[in-house]
């Protein structure tokens, strides 16, 4: 009798084992895809986090007080700006780093009130943050 039951025990040892072996193998079948999701979330991350940067800037550094996405306000909306810079191929991280002439608003007086922002803080502005801002403006429009 106690024969019997411990090959019965090592039996039924064998069945977990063997179970247990499955699962694992069931595991990696649907962990290894996920491996692979997950290389490729950083590039698009990378994107996002530029154009949340950018909105983010866009914010706190008061540009949404002059220029709306729709609305002409103090300065023209995004969209007429980004619109007019795809039209041209011109570069707005250009512009910001006062490299290039206004070629949206070209009244002097609406120039000035620009320039006094590219003069006061935007050229304190890193490239990276100019070039989130333009990425945000860009996705914004
Ligand atoms: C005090 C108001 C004011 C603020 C703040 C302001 N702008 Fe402007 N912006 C203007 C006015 C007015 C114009 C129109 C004159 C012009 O086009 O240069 C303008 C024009 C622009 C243009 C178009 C330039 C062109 O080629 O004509 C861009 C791009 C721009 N602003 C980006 C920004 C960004 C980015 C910020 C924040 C860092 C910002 N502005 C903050 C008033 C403002």
């Amino acid at each position: 009798m106690k024969k019997i039951l411990f090959v019965f025990a090592i039996f039924s040892l064998t069945i977990v084992s063997c179970g247990e072996t499955k699962k694992e193998d069931v595991k990696k079948e649907i962990e290894s895809p996920k491996k692979e999701e997950v290389k490729e979330a950083p590039k698009a991350a990378a994107g996002d986090d530029v154009v949340a940067l950018g909105e983010k800037l866009f914010t706190d550094k008061t540009c949404v007080s002059c220029h709306q996405l729709d609305a002409k306000i103090v300065g023209p909306s995004v969209k007429d700006i980004v619109k007019i810079y795809e039209d041209n191929n011109a570069s707005l991280v250009a512009f910001l780093k006062g490299e290039k002439e206004a070629i949206v608003d070209t009244d002097p007086g609406q120039v000035a009130i620009m320039k006094a922002n590219l003069d006061g803080f935007v050229k304190d502005l890193k490239q990276e943050e100019l070039e989130a801002l333009a990425a945000y403006m860009k996705s914004a429009k």
